[in-house]
């Protein structure tokens, strides 16, 4: 196994910030650790890259125990963490080669050539680190976690305060980080584990809620189905309900309502019928797929 967490608990003084959490991930794969704020996702990291010692429970990393390996996780695992601390007053090459210095690499100066193409870097690589955008320095965090040739790397949201294009690169830079390596990232952000992950693990206030196939996951909440429906003139709630399989009825605008229906039939040709009976016409009407987005609130809410 890459990672492997068993039954470990975290406190900070009264606060439980990871209530007997466990999980494996093995082979190459990115996995998205999603929750919302303070749900112990940066906790979890610091575990496994042996930054914090858990209060019971054990975590391994490629085999190695974070607690009497520690030594050996760290050259196993890279680790972006949450907010990127960089030495902003370094020029690019010159941290990376002080990094690869503290991992006692050798061939520094081949291996931060590598790093700079790996990640992108080239016209940026002479510049002082402080001089970069948020885009390029974060490609600087990954450059750093990737630079030992680690077969884990876990990335504590790689990709918070980016514009969207710096986004799609550093998202599409991770996937294909994630051909070869164990990818742990955290995020907040549902979309973003659409986007890049194969797999994902919901946690919640310390207790993980999900873990699957981002697929599976969205399949085993699609036993309902949301039409969106425009009439033409007004009409009511209590006659929408009378359609069958429609469970609620939520207007939109004047005359335009967001219906929650059964998805094991279809209810769009009860719709039109009513539409028929009373006197109606029908102007749009439209399935909208239920996301990721509706699984996260659903599993975390409350
Ligand atoms: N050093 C700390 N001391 C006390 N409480 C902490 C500390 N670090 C995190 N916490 C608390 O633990 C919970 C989980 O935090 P964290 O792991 O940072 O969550 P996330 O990364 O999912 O936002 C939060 O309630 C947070 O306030
Ligand atoms: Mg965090």
């Amino acid at each position: 196994m890459s990672i492997s967490v068993s039954h470990i608990t975290k406190l900070y003084g009264q606060q439980k910030a990871l209530d007997d959490v466990s999980f494996e991930i093995g082979g190459s794969a990115v996995v998205g650790f999603l929750g919302p704020n303070g749900a112990g996702k940066s906790t979890m990291m610091k575990i496994l890259t042996c930054y914090l010692p858990s209060t019971s429970g054990t975590a391994s990393v490629c085999g190695f125990d974070t607690r009497e390996q520690s030594m050996d996780v760290r050259r196993s695992v890279g680790y972006l963490p949450e907010h990127n601390p960089l030495y902003t007053d370094l020029y690019v090459k010159e941290y990376l080669e002080f990094v690869a210095g503290i991992y006692k690499l050798k061939n520094v100066s081949a291996r931060v050539k590598e790093m700079v193409d790996t990640v992108g870097l080239g016209r940026e690589q002479h510049k002082k680190i402080g001089q970069l955008s948020r885009g390029y320095r974060q490609r600087v965090g990954l450059a750093q976690a990737m630079i030992h040739d680690p077969k884990v790397l876990i990335l504590d949201e790689p990709t918070s305060g980016l514009d969207p294009n710096q986004l799609e690169e550093v998202r599409g830079l991770i996937k294909r980080i994630g051909r070869e390596k164990t990818v742990l990232l955290s995020t907040h952000i549902m979309q973003e584990v659409e986007a890049i992950c194969d797999r994902v693990i919901i946690i919640d206030r310390g207790h993980i809620v999900a873990d699957d196939t981002a697929d599976t996951l969205r399949s085993a909440t699609q036993q309902r189905e949301t039409l969106e429906v425009e009439f033409d003139r007004a009409t009511e709630a209590k006659l929408l309900l009378r359609i069958p399989g429609v469970e609620k009825a939520e207007a939109v605008s004047n005359n335009a309502w967001r219906l929650l229906c059964r998805a094991d039939q279809d209810a769009r040709p009860a719709v039109f019928q009513f539409a028929v009976d009373n006197g109606l016409k029908v102007l749009a009407l439209q399935k909208s797929e239920r996301g990721l987005e509706e699984v996260f609130k659903e599993l975390t809410k409350g």
